[in-house]
C-alpha cells in the first residue's frame, strides 16, 4: 500500500514525530511505502512530493518544524483544485493520505473525505481547539514557553514598578493564555471567549500595585474589549478567510498607562511559541498519534481522525473534529479569575 503524508496549516512542535511514528509504524509493522506531499494541501494540488522512509526519519524526533513543509493552502477556495488534487494522488499512486493539520486542514481532509478520498487525519495546532481530543501536540510546548517568559516578566516587571503585558497566540480560543497564566501566576488573564472590560482591567492593576506588586497581564491575540472588534494587524484574508491578529498587547499597554498613570510594557511571544524542539509531553503525544494514524489506514478506518481520550488514543470521525471549536468554558476561566489583581 502506497501512503501519502502532508502537514498543513501553521507549523507546531511534534509535527516530525507524528511524521516519524508513521513510517516507523508504517513500514516496520504493515509494510507499507510513502509519498511525502510538500507544504500542506499545496502537495497534492501542484504533485509536489518527497521520498519519505526511514532513512528520511532518521534524528527528527526532537527537531521543530516539519520536514515536509507547511502552508495554508485551500484547494477547495481554487477553481478545479479538487480534480488537480485527486489526479495527483491518482499519478503518484497513492492508496490512503494521512493529513496532519488544525481545523482547516482537516475541514479539507472532512470535506475530501466525503468525496471518497481515503484519508486519516492527526490534530495538530498549539491553540488546542479542536474538538474531540484532549490535547492536541504543540501545545504543551506552548504553554511551556509561555510560562517560561511570565516568570522572566515578573522579576523585571517587579524591579521597576511597571505593568508588564504578555501577548500570546489563540485566535478563537484561549487555552494558552488560560493554562500558561495559570501556571505563571498571572494578575489577570484575557481570553477571546470572554470580551473583557477595559475599566475593570485597569482597577485589577490598581489593586495589584496597591499590594507592592507589579501585574502581569496575559492576553490572547484574538481577545477583545467588550465595546470592540479584535486588534487586525492585517485586513487581508488567507485561503481559510482568517485576518491575522496581532496588536492586542501594545493597545492595553498604552490604554493601562493613559488611565491608571502606572507605566505599562507589552511583550508578544508571537511564533517562539511554535518554534523549536517539542516537550516530551508532546514527542509522547505525537508519536503515539503517529502510531495509531498508521493503524487507522491499516484497518482501512478513513474519514477519521486520531485523539487523546484520558490517556488513550482512539480514533473519532473527522467531521466530530472539525464540526465546532473547542473553547474555554466560562468555569475553567473562573479557575484563573480566583487569582485575579
Ligand atoms: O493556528 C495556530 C496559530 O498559532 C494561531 O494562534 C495564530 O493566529 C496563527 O497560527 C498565526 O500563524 P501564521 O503567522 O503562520 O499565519
Amino acid at each position: 500500500m502506497r501512503v501519502g503524508v502532508l502537514t498543513g496549516g501553521g507549523d507546531c512542535p511534534g509535527l516530525n514525530a507524528v511524521i516519524r511514528a508513521v513510517v516507523r509504524r508504517g513500514v516496520g509493522q504493515h509494510g507499507f511505502d510513502f509519498v511525502g506531499f510538500r507544504d500542506g494541501w499545496r502537495g497534492p494540488l501542484e504533485g509536489l512530493t518527497m521520498h519519505l522512509g526511514i532513512e528520511e526519519c532518521r534524528g527528527i524526533l526532537p527537531r521543530g518544524g516539519t520536514i515536509l513543509g507547511s502552508s495554508r493552502t485551500n484547494p477547495f477556495a481554487i477553481d478545479g483544485g479538487v480534480e488537480r488534487v485527486r489526479e495527483n494522488l491518482a499519478a503518484a499512486g497513492i492508496d490512503a493520505l494521512v493529513a496532519i493539520g488544525g481545523e482547516d486542514t482537516l475541514g479539507v481532509a472532512t470535506r475530501l473525505a466525503e468525496l471518497g478520498v481515503a484519508v486519516v487525519g492527526v490534530p495538530k495546532t498549539i491553540d488546542n481547539d479542536l474538538s474531540g481530543t484532549d490535547f492536541t501536540f504543540g501545545f504543551d510546548t506552548a504553554v511551556n514557553i509561555a510560562t517560561e517568559a511570565i516568570d522572566r516578566l515578573h522579576t523585571t516587571a517587579e524591579s521597576h514598578h511597571r505593568v508588564l503585558v504578555v501577548e500570546v497566540m489563540g485566535r478563537h480560543a484561549g487555552w494558552i493564555a488560560l493554562h500558561a497564566g495559570i501556571a505563571g501566576g498571572a494578575s489577570i488573564v484575557l481570553i477571546p471567549e470572554q470580551p473583557y472590560d477595559i475599566d475593570e482591567v485597569c482597577r485589577l492593576v490598581e489593586r495589584r500595585f496597591r499590594s507592592e506588586y507589579a501585574p502581569i497581564i496575559v492576553v490572547s491575540e484574538g481577545a477583545t474589549a467588550r465595546e470592540g472588534d479584535a486588534t487586525l494587524q492585517e485586513a487581508e484574508l488567507d485561503a481559510f478567510g482568517h485576518v491575522r491578529l496581532g496588536g492586542i498587547g501594545d493597545r492595553l499597554a498604552r490604554q493601562i498607562e493613559e488611565r491608571t498613570g502606572k507605566e505599562a510594557r507589552s511583550v508578544v511571544l508571537g511564533h517562539i511559541q511554535r518554534g523549536g524542539t517539542p516537550s516530551a509531553f508532546d514527542r509522547w503525544l505525537a508519536t503515539r498519534m503517529g502510531l495509531q494514524a498508521a493503524d487507522a489506514v491499516a484497518d482501512g478506518d478513513f474519514g477519521t481522525m486520531t485523539a487523546l481520550r484520558g490517556t488513550a488514543i482512539v480514533r473519532i470521525p473527522l467531521a466530530e473534529a472539525t464540526g465546532e471549536l473547542k473553547l474555554v468554558s466560562p468555569q475553567e476561566y473562573a479557575e484563573a479569575q480566583v487569582f485575579f489583581g
